[in-house]
């Protein structure tokens, strides 16, 4: 669609929780429903773009002819996707809540109990959204931050350590704000650190504020 103020953009953007096996019944994740991604998927696409949306398990569907939606399970299968698309990307969305640690050695065969605790040994996962900051070329790139302290400043040191454009802050401190619900509070964050911040909304008007503020610095 022309005229539309994404026309001719590809949007790639990251959702949900992922899982990182355990064993081959059990996994390590989070309470991320993935409702923020889907939200600036559908809203991206109604704006003219073609749009990537990566996401890790979720209970949502979405059905447009400008999304393609892939579905992975894991951190790694997630990186992988990412990579994949992102050359062909001019604005990427990372707002998936990626598990920092994987299970070292996930067992082939489900885990039997016995007496006494279990350990399992963790290693890091890769960070999706750096290495996409450290990657980029042409790209616009936005990160989210789930802070519990010192959140702009926390947020500001990540949007420069990740080399992005611009991060949106989720503020847990806010009733109704973040994980799991239908609503959300933000502050948006651009790269020369100019903060903007916004009142309690449902979802798809955060979605809405954030593209917004994305096409007014694109188009700048
Ligand atoms: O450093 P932190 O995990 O707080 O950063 C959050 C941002 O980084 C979010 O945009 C999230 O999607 C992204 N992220 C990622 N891969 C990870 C961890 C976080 O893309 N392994």
């Amino acid at each position: 669609a022309k005229g539309l103020p994404l026309s001719g953009k590809k949007v790639l953007i990251t959702a949900g929780p992922t899982q990182e096996a355990i064993d081959p019944v059990r996994f390590l994740g989070n309470r991320s429903s993935g409702t923020m991604g889907f939200e600036l998927a559908k809203k991206a696409a109604n704006l003219g773009a073609k749009v990537v949306l990566v996401s890790g398990p979720t209970s949502l569907d979405v059905n447009h002819n400008s999304i393609e939606l892939i579905r992975v399970i894991s951190a790694q299968e997630m990186y992988e996707a990412c990579h994949n698309h992102y050359n062909r990307t001019d604005i990427a969305i990372c707002a998936a809540a990626v598990a920092d640690y994987r299970p070292k050695n996930p067992a082939q065969e489900k885990l039997k109990k016995k007496d006494g605790g279990l350990n399992i040994e963790l290693e890091r996962n890769p960070d999706i959204l750096l290495s996409l900051g450290e990657k980029k070329t042409h790209q616009f790139l936005v990160g989210f931050a789930l802070e519990t302290e010192n959140e702009v400043e926390n947020a500001k040191g990540k949007l420069q350590r990740k080399n992005l454009d611009a991060i949106v802050l989720n503020s847990l401190k806010d009733d109704g704000a973040g994980f799991g619900g239908t609503t959300n509070k933000i502050t948006f964050i651009d790269k020369n650190l100019k903060i903007k911040t916004f009142g309690l909304k449902t979802k798809p008007e955060v979605a809405s504020d954030i593209w917004e503020e994305i096409i007014s610095k694109i188009h700048a």
